[in-house]
């Protein structure tokens, strides 16, 4: 393609995604297939690819771009990021609206009122028209850049349509749904779960390597300014009106009030309303509209005296602990639940709770019996935050986890730096019965219709024990089951038989190998292309490939050395199930993206090409080379008799290759 038409392809395919990114992203209001954009993303990356000369900062390809940090810079922020004063109560909120209309010397005020957003404060710097900078913020005068980690945010957008340099304000977060998703897979994992969507936002953002933020689907609301070098503008809500229309997502729930009687009766209203939102709220916030007053009013030391902020009362309730019940999940975890004497929180009968884990129990001393406190985790899932204790009576029982799994009786393990109790029996029925139901899900092979309650009835009648015998199943004696009519047998027979032409990373997620996540799934589809490859994938293969970790490679080495895998997978290509990615193929440069921004050192001497070949190569694929080995080295190759730069290495853990697996690679 000539370079010209070339460059109006990319600006093309950057106008479109950018275009239904902000339909998708910040209006919520999607106009195309999720496939189409994803198909338009990845022809993007391939001319990119291709011409890495024409990649701009503000390229929608960008957003995930960034190699790990090793640590935060400091940024101050030229205008401190203030907080804000609480009010409890209306009487607060009168007495605000009184020092308000003093200060004034008005009759009545008109306010703006914003939901309270619970996440994490951050600023935005743009400077003519592009993202410039992120930052926390910090103690309000000093911040981190976290630039990085705010870019992997789909609705914070990479370029608008003012050139003045404006920093805008707003609270970044974990909306419910990811963090219900996140949890439930770390509590699968046997990792430390986060206590709610603020902690899990706060956390996400303070990654170093850009790649998790990027999978924890944050999302922001954006609600004041910094520095404005931009036009006047005379009131708050003109200016939310004027970011919105810049393509920053503005909370849409805002609300003009006159006079404080309508603000008291905004912050009611939201009192029974915020459990139905689909994010965290802790408040209402309240500003007086008209920008020049708040130069009149001023702020305090820590926080401006023309806005307030009504912090809701704490959701939580106490009850009884009746029992506690064990459930197995997927990987084996044995996670305990409060059975309770059900009881009101947060707009929901709540009848069981949380434990987390046999530490949670001990650590807060919980007993059979107990009067205890209960709160929703970010208001969504129900927990026992802790035990009255001055409420206890004789019937109080200590609660012990068993030592044995309660759907197979395998004795139970504790694995090194775990928290979690696990099942190691690989035919336990809990486990067996998970791994399908998981096998069947939405981003595994996604079989409508196969749901828990069907799984549980396959199960029980011994229809189906592992995922092999879903594609075998016969409509006869689907048909003798209960609640399963022609109709729906039909239905799930159909969408059985659809699954067999997924494309691999589907099936490898499917198959629930510990720490394979649905990105981790893709990333090995397109870089092997074929099942079989990935079964023959040696360790050091595998941990060449950009993001896979070490515990990931082993873990992935370990489930296909299982002899009994090898023989379900053979088994389910007899049975016309695709082991192929199917997905678009990206470029070679693309999968070398293993030395894009790399900076590599060769040692010793090359066999199958000269240094300088070598070096071109590198530098052909986006690597840079250089003579000496430091922290930054991501990458030694060592050719023959290498010296001290292949023991500073050994020292500094870097990665080290021979010349064949770099040759290997290369091709
Ligand atoms: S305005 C100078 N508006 O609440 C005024 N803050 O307790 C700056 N917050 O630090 C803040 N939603 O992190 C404002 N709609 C909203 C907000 C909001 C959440 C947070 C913000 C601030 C804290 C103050």
């Amino acid at each position: 393609m000539a370079l010209a038409s070339l460059e109006k392809k990319i600006t093309d395919l950057r106008h479109l995604l950018h275009q239904y990114g902000y339909q998708y992203y910040v209006l919520d209001n999607p106009t195309v297939p999720d496939a189409e954009y994803d198909r338009l993303m990845q022809e993007l990356i391939d001319l990119e690819a291709q011409h890495p000369e024409l990649i701009t900062p503000d390229s929608p390809s960008q957003r995930i771009g960034g190699q790990p940090l090793e640590g935060f810079v400091k940024v101050e922020h030229n205008i401190p990021m203030l907080s804000l004063a609480n009010a409890f109560n209306e009487q607060d909120l009168r007495e605000f609206d009184r020092r308000v209309r003093d200060g004034l010397a008005l009759e009545t005020v008109d306010y703006v009122c914003e939901l309270k957003i619970d996440g994490l404060a951050v600023s935005l710097r743009y400077q003519d028209g592009l993202f410039q900078q992120g930052a926390t913020r910090g103690d309000g005068s000093i911040g981190e850049d976290i630039s990085q980690n705010l870019r992997t945010i789909r609705s914070i957008p990479l370029k608008i349509d003012e050139t003045n340099t404006i920093e805008v304000r707003g609270e970044a977060f974990m909306p419910k749904k990811s963090f219900i998703r996140m949890n439930k897979e770390r509590e699968e994992q046997g990792l430390e779960l986060f206590a709610n969507p603020r902690n899990a936002a706060a956390g996400s953002l303070r990654q170093l390597n850009p790649k998790i933020a990027a999978e924890r689907h944050l999302d922001i609301f954006l609600y004041a300014v910094g520095e404005w070098q931009a036009g006047t503008i005379a009131t708050h809500s003109e200016r939310l009106t004027y970011l919105n229309k810049l393509g920053f997502k503005i909370n849409q729930e805002w609300k003009k009030c006159q006079g404080i009687n309508q603000v008291i009766e905004y912050v009611e209203a939201w009192i029974d309303k915020r459990n139905d939102l689909s994010y965290d709220i802790d408040g209402i916030v309240i500003k007086v509209d008209r920008l020049d007053y708040h130069d009149i009013l001023k702020t305090t030391a820590k926080s401006p005296r023309w806005a307030i902020a009504y912090k809701f009362p704490a959701e939580e309730a106490v009850t009884k602990l009746i029992d506690v019940i064990l459930s197995v999940g997927r990987t084996g975890v044995v996670t305990p639940t409060a059975l309770l004497e059900p009881v009101q929180v947060a707009g929901t009968t709540v009848q069981r709770a949380s434990l987390h884990n046999e530490d949670y129990i001990q650590e807060k001393d919980i007993q059979l019996n107990d009067a205890v406190v209960i709160k929703k985790a970010g208001d969504i899932i129900p927990e026992v935050v802790r035990v009255i204790r001055e409420q206890r009576d004789e019937t109080v029982r200590p609660f012990k986890m068993p030592d044995h799994c309660p759907s197979c009786g395998a004795e139970l393990e504790r694995l090194e730096g775990e928290v979690a109790l696990r099942c190691m029996n690989p035919n336990c029925p809990a486990q067996l019965k998970e791994g399908l139901i998981h096998f069947a899900s939405r981003n595994a092979m996604n079989i409508d219709g196969l749901g828990e309650k069907i799984v549980e009835q396959l199960y029980t009648y011994k229809l189906v024990h592992q995922v092999t015998d879903l594609y075998q199943l016969e409509r006869e004696k689907l048909l003798e089951l209960e609640r399963m009519g022609a109709k729906s047998v039909d239905n799930l027979l159909r969408a059985i038989e659809a699954s067999k032409s997924n494309s691999l990373e589907r099936l490898l997620f499917g198959l629930g190998i510990r720490f394979v996540g649905v990105t981790a799934a893709k990333l090995l589809a397109i870089a092997f292309g074929e099942i079989e490859k990935i079964q023959q994938a040696s360790y050091e293969e595998l941990i060449a490939i950009d993001e896979i970790g070490e515990k990931m490679a082993d873990s992935i080495v370990r489930y296909f050395s299982n002899e009994k895998v090898a023989l379900m997978l053979e088994k389910l290509k007899q049975l016309g199930v695709n082991t192929s990615y199917l997905g678009v193929k990206p470029t070679s440069e693309k999968i070398n993206a293993v030395f894009q921004d790399k900076t590599i050192v060769l040692t010793g001497k090359l066999k199958q090409l000269t240094r300088d070949e070598a070096k071109g190569k590198i530098e052909d694929m986006g690597g840079k080379v250089t003579g000496s080995v430091s922290k930054k080295t991501d990458l030694l190759i060592a050719g023959e008799e290498a010296g001290s730069k292949l023991s500073k290495a050994e020292q500094l853990g870097i990665d080290i290759w021979n010349e064949q697996q770099f040759v290997e690679k290369i091709e």
